[in-house]
């Protein structure tokens, strides 16, 4: 354990999406896992391009490994933002990669631990400085040993931090009740909401946990521009 590793979470890793930044002490402390997680629709995808985006436009290289959706459709998705993706995914700056396809054809399940091992494979050989896993809940029924998720998503995240990269890992809000492994052993959690009042979508985001940071968990606003997702330091009705 060296000093200038602990002394890593005075720098701030940007998340990408404007207002949010200032509500977690100016970024993400590099080097840790986080997790993203809301309903269907809510901008978890969005949210992880933004993140990778972010990186990009700094010159740092980004990974969007996608274990089940097509990644051709995901940039097809992200193109309706002005965040410029195809230049980055043309010149690598941003590298896709489709686990899912691997996934869903196998034969045999794969365990939760040689799910990993390919992850952190992908990781090593491309050497990102930024990552984002999409999604995660919906691999549960594909592997073979569900029983061992917890200890196998510790060793992952332990293996991740050791290989210097910033991972956002989306998963999908089940129920609130209902709190999945990845919340626990994740540095921090990022809940996106939305509600119905009026006839009208209210979408919101709430900062369920930041490990080092002070924050509060209050409901923000949020809204959907052409740059992706804002936050507003505001309640959202
Ligand atoms: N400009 C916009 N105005 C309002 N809503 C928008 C706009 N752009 C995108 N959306 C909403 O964002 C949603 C898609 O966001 P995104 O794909 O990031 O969500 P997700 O949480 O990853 O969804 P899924 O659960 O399907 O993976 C769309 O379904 C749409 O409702
Ligand atoms: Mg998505």
């Amino acid at each position: 354990m060296y000093i200038g590793e602990i002394l890593k979470t005075l720098d701030r890793v940007s998340t990408g999406v404007p207002g949010l930044d200032e509500l977690i002490g100016g970024g993400l402390i590099p080097g840790r896992v986080y997790l993203i997680s809301g309903p269907p629709g809510s901008g978890k995808t969005t949210i992880g391009v933004q993140f990778l985006v972010a990186g990009a436009r700094n010159n740092e290289k980004g990974l969007y490994i996608s274990l089940v959706d097509d990644p051709k459709v995901i940039i097809q998705d992200m193109m309706k933002y002005d965040l410029n993706i195809l230049p980055y995914a043309k010149s690598g700056k941003i590298v896709f990669y489709d686990i899912g396809y691997h996934l869903l054809r196998i034969e045999q399940k794969l365990t939760w631990r040689e799910l990993f091992v390919k992850i952190k494979d992908v990781v090593s050989a491309e050497r990102p400085k930024r990552v984002v896993i999409d999604s995660f809940t919906s691999i549960e029924q594909l592997v073979a040993d569900p029983e061992n998720k917890r200890r196998e998503i510790g060793n992952f995240i332990r293996s991740l931090e050791e290989l210097d990269v910033t991972t956002l890992v989306i998963s999908e809000m089940l129920s609130s009740d209902n709190y999945t492994d990845e919340y626990y052993l994740a540095s921090g959690v990022i809940v996106l909401h939305h509600f119905m009042r009026n006839y009208t979508m209210i979408r919101a985001l709430q900062i369920l946990k930041m490990r080092g940071t002070p924050h509060d968990s209050n409901i923000k606003r949020v809204r959907f521009s052409k740059e992706g997702i804002r936050v507003y330091n505001e309640a959202p009705f």
